[in-house]
């Protein structure tokens, strides 16, 4: 006997659970099938944000940082420390707890919100006149239909030719937060997001980082200013970031990691490191789904086709987050997976990709909006441009954390915000103003004209608005 639903969301990740949530508030009687197992075979829902992605480097950040802090910024307060050490076993243990706390709290919403949950693996049967037949295997083995489905199948870590994940020696996002202890030398391919924010963490604890990247631009995406601030507190801290570079093999030895490349002036290199994380993206994740029962359309790179909607071609079957196009971000995926839900109610809600905000949790933290310097250029648009240093900023001198600045871009007529990039402290908090501006088409004299705690770091995001019409007060 099949179980018969409205809505049947296939993943358990930000774009998952939420859009089930979402279609439960709405009155349609939903299910959603996640397959992600905690280490006791239990159901564990948030997908890779949850378990591999989000929550858990920012767990790990946030203890390595405190470490940091304690080994260099303390005795600036005045505060001493003697034999300093870090438990790495408990501040791994710390991370799981954290992992399982939104396990749980997941498991609570879904079933607050009468969400019906089947832990395994949900593939595509067929199609019939009362739906498309999921097949569900694992934990639960049920046959369910689904009127509407949504796949939020997520996306999966892409490895290197002829360096397949072992996560022991070679580690994908999943191995990198689980070292079980400071490795002595760690390397990293890719100085994109995992790359970055992984090797500060083990950096912060005492590994000497070497990070290989390909392209000849640090942060080709973020704006340049910011990306070369970025780079310069990135180098002083000790990260060693080599630009350009090519690799050719990587050899796993008994108890290392050679990576021999070359670097950007063609010289044949040779690393040798502990542990190497591997962090060139990932790709959209359809294994097992069976897409192709139902002729579900991927494209070449494996994601599945969808239009600005979240309509595959195939009536009632929907793919919202990872596995479809766009940034890979867990607030995308939420705001997909919301949208679609009502748009099955017959809504008619709108994502607006152009306000999606960007944040990398290192320190420096770096956060933007809209479009950068270089995109404004090459589209030929006439633009103001207002930076303010944090080095200028009274609460940021008071933290003793003025590295960056808040950088704002506008358009050179209307005033209209077309972009805010922050490198500094609390940039993930202070570009949500940004935001909220862009979503209001504020324009930077409307951001100068608001009124501003003092002392507070978002008088820098105030301060960067006067500075696009020249008019800095504090700089
Ligand atoms: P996922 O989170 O990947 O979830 C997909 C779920 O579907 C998984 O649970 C999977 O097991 C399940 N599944 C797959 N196939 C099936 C099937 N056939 N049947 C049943 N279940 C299935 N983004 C941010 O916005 N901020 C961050 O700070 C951030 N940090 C990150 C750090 C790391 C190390 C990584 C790797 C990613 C990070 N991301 C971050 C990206 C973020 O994790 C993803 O964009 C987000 O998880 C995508 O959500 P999703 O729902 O599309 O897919
Ligand atoms: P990424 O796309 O951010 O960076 C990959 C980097 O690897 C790029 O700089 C690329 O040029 C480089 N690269 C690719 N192939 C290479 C090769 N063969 N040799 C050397 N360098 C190579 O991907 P990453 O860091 O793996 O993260 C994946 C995605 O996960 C991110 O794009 C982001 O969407 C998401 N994420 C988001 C976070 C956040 O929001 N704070 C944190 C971590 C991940």
């Amino acid at each position: 006997m099949s179980k018969q639903f409205d809505v049947v969301v296939i993943g358990g990740g930000p774009g998952g659970y939420v859009a089930a949530i979402r279609a439960a508030q709405l009155g349609f009687s939903t299910a959603c099938i996640d397959e992600w197992k905690n280490d006791k075979g239990g159901p564990a829902p948030g997908g890779t944000c949850t378990n591999v992605g989000c929550i858990p480097s920012k767990a790990l950040l946030q203890s390595s940082e405190h470490y940091e802090h304690a080994e260099h910024s303390f005795a600036d307060h005045g505060i001493s420390l003697s034999n300093l050490s870090i438990d790495v076993a408990k501040m791994l243990g710390r991370k799981d707890a954290v992992v399982k706390q939104n396990n749980d709290g997941i498991l609570y919403l879904l079933k607050k919100n009468k969400v019906t949950f089947f832990h395994g693996r949900g593939s595509f049967v067929k199609v019939t006149d009362a739906g498309y037949e999921i097949q569900v295997t694992g934990a639960a083995n049920e046959l369910v239909v689904g009127k509407h489905i949504i796949v939020a199948t997520g996306s999966t870590a892409r490895s290197l030719p002829g360096a397949p994940f072992d996560e022991d020696r070679i580690l994908s996002n999943d191995g990198a937060l689980r070292i079980g202890e400071v490795p002595d030398r760690l390397g990293v391919i890719g100085s994109g997001v995992i790359g970055l924010e992984m090797g500060s963490v083990w950096r912060r604890l005492g590994s000497e980082v070497t990070v290989l990247e390909g392209l000849p631009t640090f942060l080709g995406a973020v704006d340049q200013q910011i990306a070369k601030e970025a780079h310069k507190a990135f180098t002083k801290q000790g990260l060693d970031i080599e630009l350009g570079v090519k690799i050719d093999k990587v050899t796993v030895g008994k108890s290392s990691v050679t990576i021999s490349y070359a670097n950007a002036k063609g010289s044949a290199m040779k690393l040798e490191v502990d542990k190497l994380i591997i962090s060139i993206g990932r790709v959209p994740n359809t294994v097992g789904l069976n897409a192709e029962a139902v002729g579900l359309q991927l494209d070449e790179r494996g994601a599945i086709v969808v239009d600005a909607e979240c309509r595959t071609h195939l009536p009632n079957v929907w793919a919202v987050g990872d596995v479809v196009r766009g940034p890979m971000l867990a607030h995308k995926a939420e705001e997909e997976g919301v949208a679609v839900a009502e748009r099955i109610a017959g809504q008619h809600p709108h994502v607006n990709f152009n306000t999606v905000p960007w944040v990398i949790y290192t320190s420096p933290e770096i956060a933007w909006v809209g479009q950068t310097e270089q995109q404004l250029k090459a589209e030929g648009r006439e633009f103001k441009a207002g930076t303010f240093p944090f080095m200028a900023n009274g609460r940021a001198r008071a933290m003793g954390d003025t590295t960056g600045m808040v950088k704002m871009l506008a358009d050179a007529k209307t005033d209209e915000i077309l972009g805010v990039h922050i490198v500094g402290p609390f940039a993930s908090e202070l570009i949500a103003e940004a935001v909220v501006a862009m979503e209001f088409k504020a324009s930077a004299e409307d951001i100068a004209r608001i009124c501003h705690a003092h002392p507070s770091l978002s008088e820098s995001t105030k301060e960067a608005a006067l500075a696009v019409d020249k008019r800095t007060l504090n700089f």
